[in-house]
């Protein structure tokens, strides 16, 4: 019995010493257990700091696309003029390049592929100067003597040179000698084909005198004139012919400028619109 007595106080005192050490370990928890629940909120703050959020937000901020600047001026509003260069980049390049920086005149320069890939550097200051720029084949093939694809080919090639050269991709094209037909823009339906209306003739007179009275006196709003990059007396003209038009009210400006808005592909234009 005296086991079963004494079994019977260890069982009845069970409870009470399962009590006490329950207590007793819960004030050692207590005092114990103090630090990490203070270091635990410490941990998550270095956490979000070391992924720094905030940098990252940060980053596109300084570097909003700019503001495209408006058109120096609306050509559908006021008589426009756009002179153009073919056949470049030439030994004249550069001497045309000066004088026009001189002038403050910005144009359009039609180069081709192959002059492109010679004279790389000279593309890249007429887009670095303001300057337009388009295509006029690789080698100044006459387009319509090929097939249309690859007349494409031909185009999408010389694009190609001028973006390495400048960075600029462009889709205007000038055909050589004016030379287009319908089978071949629908081909090319990517590009804009720009032909002109004033041809100064200056490849043929390599006359001064007479490329400014074409440039300047066959001239009329929305105009699209055609001089040659090769042609040492267009540059030559180039002030008489710059001062003539604007004496006659026009504004100078690019191929593209003479549009109010972007020129949609697979169209062909001798002319700006007509303003006035
Ligand atoms: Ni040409």
């Amino acid at each position: 019995m005296g086991n079963s007595s004494s079994r019977g106080v260890w069982r009845a005192s069970l409870p009470v010493l399962v009590g006490v050490l329950g207590i007793g370990l819960a004030a050692f928890s207590l005092l114990l257990p103090g630090k990490p629940p203070q270091s635990a909120p410490t941990a998550p703050v270095r956490t979000v700091t070391a992924t720094t959020p905030v940098e990252v937000s940060k980053a596109p901020a300084p570097t909003p696309s700019p503001e495209p600047l408006p058109p120096r001026v609306d050509c559908t509003q006021v008589p426009c003029v756009a002179l153009t260069f073919d056949d470049g980049p030439s030994a004249y390049s550069e001497a045309l390049l000066d004088k026009l920086d001189e002038l403050g005149v910005k144009v359009t320069f039609f180069n081709t592929g192959q002059n492109t890939a010679n004279r790389p550097e000279s593309v890249k200051r007429q887009v670095e100067s303001g300057h337009a720029v388009g295509g006029h084949s690789w080698n100044h093939v006459q387009l319509t003597t090929i097939s249309p694809a690859d007349a494409c080919a031909d185009a999408n090639r010389t694009a190609d040179a001028i973006k390495q050269a400048s960075g600029v991709e462009t889709y205007l094209v000038r055909p050589p000698y004016g030379s287009w037909n319908d089978a071949m823009l629908a081909a090319c339906s990517d590009k804009t084909f720009i032909l002109w209306d004033v041809d100064t003739e200056d490849w043929r007179t390599h006359d001064a005198a007479q490329i400014r009275d074409h440039a300047v006196g066959d001239s009329r709003a929305g105009s699209i004139v055609l001089m040659h990059d090769t042609v040492a007396e267009s540059i030559e003209a180039l002030p008489s012919i710059v001062a003539g038009l604007k004496e006659r009210g026009f504004e100078l400006v690019t191929v593209p400028e003479l549009w109010n808005e972007p020129i949609a592909p697979g169209q062909s234009f001798y002319n700006g619109p007509r303003a006035g």
